[in-house]
């Protein structure tokens, strides 16, 4: 089996963050997003893996590399405009071959155990009514943001929509999708949605429509669609609650060190009160500071005489004097300053190489 990593496409509601970098590249508990989705091919056995790269490919190819890094060998599908998921399926095909692939939204998190994923796939095109495609769906409370599943009494997928105004179910599609070689016909028949894009649940519906089986599975883990604020900071917060402590970095003797906390090399942490789950990058400095629960700060970073909670604060910032910082993201080489003294508390979304001075 080969996978197929979509990491292209525009970041528009991340922006100011998009601008500069691409989606996929957004730090989560101090490791980018696609690097989840990665790891996660690999340990389920899958290493020879396609990446679709649009305009931020250069910064994608650098991150990633030629994979080795993953133990995967990673060949890059270049697309020149983000027309569609099932569009990053056509022009892959060369990469493709007739395998079964799996097929995963590079801005996608979620808790899913993918090696049962997919052997659910292999074990099911080898029985009776083998299934040509295989979905992952998603109880959501605002199912018109997705596509969407219908399915009959006895849970076969009968219908999906992208984005309905008026949504039939609330099981949502989620990010990870099976397919076999048929799924080539399926996008090279369908016609461009209203959005102009070549939608992947269209070509789907086309398998369903030609009397193929779609098997579905529900997601019980959490899931996340990274591409806004509010959801990277919950993703943020759920990755942060599965680390483990580890002080790699120096702590000094007036500083204190409270839960789950992991301190990379060369941090130093002076005078300062660090509540876990935190994650602070290598050779980043607090001093006079606390960070609290779910934050985690970025490679080379200073945080000086602030208070920081539930934010990412991404590589070689800086934050000072800022009395609280909370549910915020900051991009890199930003610098968030009090020029004023008088407290308050600040929520931001910082892009990056920003300054900016607080009155
Ligand atoms: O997150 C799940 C949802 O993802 C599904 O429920 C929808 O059915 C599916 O269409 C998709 O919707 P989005 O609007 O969230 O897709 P987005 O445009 O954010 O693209 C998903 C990923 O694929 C993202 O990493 C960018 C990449 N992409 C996207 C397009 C349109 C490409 O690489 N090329 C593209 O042409």
């Amino acid at each position: 089996m080969r996978a197929l990593i979509l990491a292209g496409g525009a970041g528009t509601r991340l922006r100011p963050i998009t601008h500069t970098r691409a989606k996929q590249l957004v730090p989560v508990a101090n490791k980018p997003i696609l690097f989840y989705g990665i790891e996660a091919m690999v340990d389920a056995g899958i290493t020879e893996i396609g990446v679709i790269v649009g305009d931020t490919r250069d910064e994608v190819m650098e991150a990633l590399g030629d994979g080795a890094q993953f133990g995967a060998a990673i060949t890059y599908i270049p697309q020149d405009e983000p027309l569609g998921l099932a569009h990053c399926v056509l022009i892959a095909k060369d990469f493709l071959a007739d395998d079964d692939f799996v097929m995963y939204l590079g801005d996608n998190l979620l808790e899913q155990d993918l090696a049962a994923f997919t052997a659910a796939f292999e074990r099911e095109r080898a029985g009776a009514t083998p299934p040509d495609a295989q979905i992952l769906l998603k109880q959501v409370p605002d199912p018109h943001r997705f596509g969407i599943a219908t399915l009959d009494s006895d849970g076969n997928v009968v219908q999906l929509i992208e984005k309905p105004a008026d949504p039939p179910s609330d099981l949502a599609l989620v990010g990870v999708y099976l397919f076999n070689a048929l799924i080539h016909d399926a996008v090279a028949a369908i016609e461009p949605s209203p959005r102009g894009e070549l939608e992947i649940t269209d070509a789907i519906q086309w398998l369903v429509d030609q009397g193929r089986r779609v098997r579905c599975e529900l997601l019980t883990g959490w899931w996340i669609d990274t591409g806004k604020l509010t959801p990277l900071l919950e993703a943020n917060r759920l990755l942060l609650e599965r680390i483990d402590s580890q002080i790699d970095g120096d702590v000094d003797e007036t500083s204190v060190i409270d839960g789950r906390v992991h301190i990379a090399a060369g941090a130093r942490i002076i005078n300062s009160t660090i509540r876990g789950p935190v994650s602070i990058g290598p050779d980043a400095e607090i001093r006079d500071a606390f960070i609290g629960p779910f934050s985690a700060v970025g490679a080379r970073c200073s945080v000086v005489s602030s208070e920081v909670e539930h934010s990412v604060i991404m590589d070689d910032s800086t934050i000072s004097d800022i009395p609280r910082l909370e549910d915020s993201l900051i991009g890199s080489h930003a610098e968030v300053n009090r020029t004023r003294r008088k407290p308050r508390s600040l929520q931001l979304m910082v892009g990056d190489h920003c300054q900016i001075d607080v009155e």
